[in-house]
């Protein structure tokens, strides 16, 4: 179990003092000059050690995405652009560290906006979080007041700027290429890659776009040593992480606990167990949305990290969790994320625009219990045309979801058939 001293998000647990003066209090901005003087390459390999994946939802390693910043400058610019465009359903951790923790961003920002040559960052926040947006510019103007941003950040002869820029509230421009192109001032549709940001990213210059959390953590893991931040979770998973529980838990929350530990030891300790008991658990989706719905007997040895979610046909996304009971209609459920994902297709590629409208309306007819059984399997099929065949990962995010359901919950999809050929749909029926 994670101790309090080994936690790195502390005003998250009740102090409540965001301000800089509270912020040093617990520890941040200690030593940043003597860090940043460590150089470039050192600090690149301490994060590459400490064995960061990307706390976003993909999980590339994040000291290797920032040794793909070129090291001698061509004449660009280049930048680091974080990404707080939190929108992914039941996600909501970025929120938490902006509201209450913003130094650990501000400063970790700065160290790798250093690390990669960066003079200038940008926060792009959800166009939702005002309040966060507010607590976050407050933050960014006491550092610029405290010479710890600015010309000569911290005393160390870097100049840095670090901008903070409101999104407008489209899931899409979370999609690290959209986001680009919306800070651009253009319509959020993602780009090709390759080229990856660290060739060609915003304005065509070389950049690196990190999650918020990725990047708040970074300076404890410098202060502390990779070592440290590598003695969490298993080989490949290491860190400590924030996670969440949303749904039929009796407390739902945002938490910070060590990766690789039991789902269900995660959601007996900090969620307070599921409403009405373990076995009144039926489904949890592990990280977001877009990751494949788990049953409670898939999960009950389960270890909530990259690996053992991918070994068991689903992801680690973002490590916050939804959490279902028996009350749950998971076809429900899973045809309201199927809507969701149609709304959000920016509908510039064929696949996604008319798959995720396709399985979409198949899924009205499921729900509904009016289409015929050969269509469940067509339903996957055409899934797996969407997957993988797009521009941005979101028609994969709009595949998946419904392919977890027909993998897991197929005998309830099913049901719901045959119950309206017998007209007994009833209770099932769709509002
Ligand atoms: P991705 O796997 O394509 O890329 C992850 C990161 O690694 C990107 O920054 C990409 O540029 C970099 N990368 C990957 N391969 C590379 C290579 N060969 N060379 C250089 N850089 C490379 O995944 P993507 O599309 O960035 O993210 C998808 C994930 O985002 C989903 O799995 C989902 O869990 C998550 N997500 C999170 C949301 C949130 O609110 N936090 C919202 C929506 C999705
Ligand atoms: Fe747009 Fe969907 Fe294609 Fe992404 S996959 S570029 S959201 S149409």
């Amino acid at each position: 179990m994670l101790s309090d001293q080994d936690r790195i998000f502390t005003n998250l647990y009740g102090m409540h003092d965001r301000s800089l003066a509270g912020a040093r209090k617990r520890g941040h901005w200690d030593g940043t000059k003597e860090i940043l003087a460590r150089g470039r390459d050192k600090i690149v390999e301490e994060v590459k050690a400490s064995g960061l994946r990307g706390r976003g939802g993909a999980g590339f390693p994040t000291g290797l995405k920032w040794s793909f910043m070129p090291k001698e400058s061509d004449g660009r610019p280049c930048y680091l652009v974080i990404n707080a465009d939190e929108s992914e359903p039941g996600t909501c951790k970025d929120r938490e560290i902006m509201r209450h923790d913003p130094h650990t961003l501000i400063e970790g920002a700065l160290i790798a906006s250093f690390a990669m040559g960066a003079h200038a960052a940008y926060i792009y926040i959800r166009g939702e979080y005002i309040r966060e947006r507010e607590a976050l510019q407050a933050a960014i103007d006491e550092c610029y007041d405290a010479g710890l941003i600015g010309r000569n950040a911290c005393g160390s002869g870097y100049d840095f700027d670090l901008y903070l820029h409101h999104g407008a509230g489209a899931y899409i421009c979370g999609e690290e290429t959209a986001l680009l192109e919306s800070l651009e001032g253009k319509k959020g549709m993602p780009r090709m890659k390759p080229p990856f940001p660290a060739g060609a990213g915003l304005y065509g210059c070389p950049t690196t776009v990190n999650n918020v959390e990725s990047i708040a953590v970074t300076p404890t893991i410098l202060r502390r040593g990779p070592d440290w931040f590598a003695s969490f979770g298993r080989p490949n998973n290491a860190g400590t992480k924030l996670f969440a529980l949303t749904g039929h838990v009796n407390t739902p929350c945002v938490f910070e606990d060590q990766m690789s530990l039991p789902v269900r030891e995660l959601i007996e300790k900090h969620g307070g167990g599921i409403r009405g008991g373990w076995d009144n658990l039926k489904a949890i989706i592990p990280g977001g949305a877009s990751c494949p719905v788990l049953r409670r007997d898939q999960i009950e040895d389960g270890i909530m990290d990259f690996d053992w979610m991918r070994e068991n046909q689903s992801s680690f996304g973002t490590g916050c969790m939804i959490i279902m009971d028996q009350s749950v209609d998971v076809v429900k459920a899973i045809w309201r994320l199927s809507k969701f994902f149609k709304h959000e297709s920016c509908g510039q590629c064929t696949p996604c625009r008319e798959g995720t409208g396709w399985m979409m309306r198949v899924m009205d007819r499921l729900v509904r219990g009016e289409a015929e059984i050969e269509e469940i399997d067509m339903l996957f099929d055409v899934s797996k045309q969407v997957e993988g065949h797009t521009i941005c990962a979101l028609g994969d995010a709009a595949a998946w979801p419904i392919q977890g359901l027909i993998r897991n919950f197929r005998e309830e999809i099913e049901d719901r058939i045959k119950a309206r050929k017998t007209g007994r749909m009833g209770a099932m029926a769709a509002e």
